[in-house]
Formats: C-alpha cells, sequence, structure tokens
C-alpha cells in the first residue's frame, strides 16, 4: 500500500537517504528542510532518480515552536492523512549554550521539542491513517548522558555539547515511551510510536559544531576512518536510514509500539536514570513548553 510519509530534516544525511529509498518505493514523500533552495534541489533529485513525481517540500526551521506550527497546519492544509511520521531532523550544537527564540536551549528546541509538537499536531492526521506510525530519531549516545537533572530540562547548568545532545536523545526515548503508553489508554489502536538509532553514520552531523578541542577531533578521526576505512560500507546514510525505512514500511512491526529499535531489531535502551516518574517530568515539561502552540493549532 503507498503511504504518505512527513521525513523533517531530509535534506541531507540520513533524512535525504531515507526520503530517496521510500519514494524509490512509490510512496508520497514529504521533504521537510529548512532551506528552500537545499529543499528544492533534493526534491527534484529524487524526483528524476526515482521517477516518483508525489515528492514535495515544506519549509521550517524547527529551531522556533511558531515554525513547527505552521509546518504542521501547512501539512494539514494540503493533505487529508498521514501514514508515517519521521521525526529525524536533530543537531548536535556547540559547547557554548544558546537558546532558539522561544527561549529554550538550542538542543532540546531540535531534538526534543520540535517533534514533540510535531507530532502533538499531526495525531489527528495520523489518526485517519488505517496504519499510523510515527519514528523519533534517537542515538545509540543516549546511554552516555550521564545522570539528568531533571530541575534543569532547559539544560541551564551544562556546557557540554555532547552532553546536552546525549540527553536529549535520552528524553527522545522516554517521550516515545510515555506517547506510546498515552496511545494506548486513549484506546488510538492504528497509532503506533517508535524510537531508532542509525548507528554512526557519515554525514554533516557534529561537523560544523564546536564541542571542545577533544571531542572536535574525535569526530574528525571517526569520519575519516568511516569514510576510508573497512568500516565504508556501514557508515553511509543508506545504512543509517535503514531501520527508519523498515520501521515505516515493514508488516513485521504492525502494531508495535514504544520501542527502541537499531539494524531493524528492537534493542534494549538504557534504563540507567529511568523511573516512571522521571520519564512523566521529562513529558510534562515538553507538555508545558508547547501548549501555547497546540491551542490554536488548525486540525
Ligand atoms: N550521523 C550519525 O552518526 C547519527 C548517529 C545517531 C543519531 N543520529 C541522528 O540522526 C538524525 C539525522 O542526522 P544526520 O546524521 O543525517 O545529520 P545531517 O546530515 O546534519 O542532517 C540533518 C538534517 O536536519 C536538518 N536540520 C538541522 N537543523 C535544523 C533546523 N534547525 N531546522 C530544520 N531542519 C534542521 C538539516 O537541514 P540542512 O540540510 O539545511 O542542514 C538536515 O536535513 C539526527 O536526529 C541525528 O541526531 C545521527
Amino acid at each position: 500500500m503507498k503511504k504518505t510519509i512527513l521525513i523533517t530534516g531530509a535534506t541531507d544525511g540520513i533524512g535525504k537517504a531515507t526520503a530517496m529509498a521510500l519514494a524509490q518505493q512509490g510512496h508520497q514523500v514529504i521533504v521537510h528542510g529548512r532551506n528552500r533552495e537545499k529543499a528544492q534541489r533534493v526534491v527534484a533529485e529524487i524526483r528524476t532518480a526515482t521517477g516518483n513525481q508525489q515528492v514535495t517540500f515544506l519549509i521550517a526551521d524547527l529551531f522556533s515552536l511558531r515554525a513547527v506550527q505552521q509546518l504542521a497546519a501547512q501539512f494539514l492544509a494540503e493533505n487529508d492523512h498521514l501514514d508515517v511520521l519521521i521525526n529525524n531532523a536533530g543537531a548536535v550544537l556547540n559547547n557554548h549554550r544558546a537558546v532558539s527564540v522561544d527561549g529554550i536551549e538550542k538542543t532540546m528546541a531540535l531534538n526534543v521539542l520540535a517533534p514533540f509538537l510535531l507530532t502533538q499536531l499531526l495525531i489527528p492526521s495520523l489518526e485517519k491513517s488505517s496504519d499510523g506510525r510515527i519514528i523519533n530519531m534517537s542515538s545509540a549516545s543516549h546511554r552516555a548522558s550521564g545522570r539528568p537533572d531533571l530541575n534543569d530540562l532547559n539544560l541551564e547548568k551544562d556546557n557540554s555539547a555532547q552532553r546536552r545532545y546525549s540527553l536529549s536523545k535520552l528524553f527522545v526515548i522516554w517521550n516515545t515511551q510515555h506517547q506510546g503508553k498515552l496511545l494506548k489508554q486513549q484506546g488510538v489502536q492504528n497509532v503506533t510510536v517508535n524510537a531508532s538509532h542509525p548507528g554512526a553514520i557519515v554525514t554533516n552531523f557534529g561537523q560544523d559544531s564546536d564541542k571542545g578541542w577533544l571531542v572536535n577531533l574525535v569526530y574528525k578521526v571517526a569520519i575519516k576512518l568511516a569514510s576510508f576505512g573497512p568500516l565504508r560500507t556501514m557508515a553511509t546514510p543508506e545504512h543509517g536510514a535503514a531501520t527508519n525505512i523498515y520501521l515505516a514500511t515493514s508488516e513485521n512491526v504492525d502494531g508495535i509500539s514504544g520501542l527502541f529499535w537499531g539494524d531493524a531489531k528492537p534493542q534494549k535502551p538504557s534504563t540507567r536514570y529511568y523511573s516512571a516518574t522521571a520519564e512523566q517530568q521529562v513529558w510534562d515539561y515538553c507538555q508545558a513548553v508547547v501548549r501555547p502552540f497546540l491551542s490554536d493549532a488548525k486540525h
């Protein structure tokens, strides 16, 4: 069955490879990007390579919750339902802490709050699908987060880009688990939500950010090894896209929700700092931050 699929951050890296493969399978693919010219170029490239003309784009800077809201509104205006939402966009930023226009630490804004809001706004559209699926890109590096300070979810005390990134990806897993439970409690049987990690993939990821000299060096060496060494074939964006393509399309995951996946298999996420209270606290924080952007959204 041909699906309608929205992929955030699909103008480069893993998101672009995911969009290419799903377009190749004949699905309707909506490429999200933040740069209009780049998105236009990528859509043209995918259409030419696959022959699929049902590939279009939407633009939004995911550092802004207003822009996320507008992205959802535009999607809803142009489509009668959504089958698959892939919250792929994400980044590791700089050691120097920066906040978004909404006053949110930027790693949290992009990696946690933007997908959280987009999902809330698009669930009604996913419910119109016979098999709605939400896929949230996390990372194996959630295991390296250290203990989260649940009284500091705007990460005011953190001065490490890598730690903020790892925490954000831990929270993505917790929010995924929580969303899965809520959908079940609400009796929504036709929408599932899962988190995934792609492996270590050679993309633009982390290349321009300032994470401190040591971490910057580790990234550069890792990229070189993965680009030219024996790991090369394992580290392509196409390899990184495989699990999300599986989660988007495989009948084997029908009805499966709330899990963390890697290499197209369920994996055990870190439970080191997990508690139901902590999960609830992160969820409540996200809900409180996005609330003003939920109330006046057009469904
Ligand atoms: N690469 C890895 O080894 C790895 C490992 C674990 C998890 N991940 C996760 O995989 C996902 C994809 O990463 P990638 O490696 O493919 O990175 P990438 O090559 O840097 O691509 C990131 C995508 O997100 C978009 N994006 C970034 N910031 C944005 C913003 N503020 N607003 C809107 N779009 C924005 C980028 O747009 P532009 O094209 O305009 O830059 C691009 O399309 C991320 O969530 C990342 O955390 C990656």
